[in-house]
């Protein structure tokens, strides 16, 4: 019986060895379109996989953002700008990668725009703020997802969505929750529907980094300006000494000490 044991294990890490050895082939032949690449995760993504030798289209909200990318990247790399809350840019987009990519398809979509504004709670968060960050975070993911599938599919790709661990366990900023178990969901049922095209849907979910979007300082302010806002039986249900608690845990025990 421990030999039969044995004999598993070891053939199990001998496939595991072998699929880790796998590399893709002709790197340079494949197309990746990468949204939110002005900074964060997205521009140091646009930044390894040019490095790697892929074609990147980067799709960045600002043309200012578009031009430092450009500066930092290889003449492979190009750049359109895009926000992904607008129908008609996500269509020019698209048909700005099908111009490039032809009938090769898109092999890799990344969907990683996103915001986190403001870090409240549900009941300070203003309409606009609160759909703001399911436009961007969801119905942008969606959008973009759907417009460009078609060129996915022709290429038999992969479609990488961004969500985060508060797409998983929902504890902290109501609005950026809602959005990315949306992302969850929207991805999970994706996947099943397309699967016997060959497209593959993942999803990555990072836990807590530095990047603009955590940026302790701004973080606070719109805090601050939230509940500012707030109306006026919330804040006399809530107090301003449960602000100030907050607001102290915040800076104290809170987000800041990850930095
Ligand atoms: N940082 C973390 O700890 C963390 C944790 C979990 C998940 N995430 C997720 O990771 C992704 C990237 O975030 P990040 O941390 O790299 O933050 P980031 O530096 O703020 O990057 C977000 C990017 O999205 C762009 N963007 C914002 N609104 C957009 C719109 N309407 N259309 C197109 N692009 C837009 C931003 O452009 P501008 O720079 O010009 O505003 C920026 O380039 C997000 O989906 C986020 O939810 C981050």
């Amino acid at each position: 019986m421990w030999l039969y044991l044995a004999a598993f294990v070891g053939l199990y890490y001998l496939l595991h060895w072998y699929r880790e050895r796998q590399v893709v082939s002709h790197l340079q032949d494949k197309y990746v379109f990468i949204t939110g690449c002005d900074s964060g995760f997205g521009n140091l993504l646009a930044r390894q996989l040019d490095a790697r030798g892929l074609r990147v289209l980067a799709a960045c909200l600002t043309e200012k953002g578009a031009e430092q990318l450009r500066g930092q990247t290889s003449d492979r790399l190009e750049t359109v700008t895009l926000d992904v809350t607008k129908m008609e840019s996500i269509a020019a987009a698209t048909q700005w990668v099908k111009e490039h990519v032809g009938d090769r398809g898109l092999w890799g979509l990344v969907n990683n725009a996103g915001i986190l504004t403001p870090i409240t709670l549900c009941e300070w968060l203003n309409t606009e703020d609160s759909m703001n960050m399911l436009k961007v975070n969801l119905i942008g993911v969606i959008q973009v997802t759907l417009s460009m599938l078609p060129l996915v599919r022709r290429a038999r790709g992969r479609i990488v969505n961004v969500s985060s661990i508060l797409g998983r366990v929902a504890f902290f900023v109501g609005g950026y929750c809602v959005s990315k178990y949306g992302v969850e969901a929207f991805s999970d049922i994706l996947r099943r529907e397309i699967q016997h095209f060959g497209v593959k849907i993942s999803i990555v979910e990072p836990g807590y980094f530095r990047t603009g979007m955590t940026n302790m300082t701004q973080s606070l302010e719109r805090m601050k300006q939230s509940w500012k806002e707030a109306p006026k039986h919330i804040k006399e249900t809530y107090g301003q000494q449960y602000f100030d608690a907050r607001d102290r845990s915040f800076v104290g025990v809170g987000f800041v000490n990850f930095l």
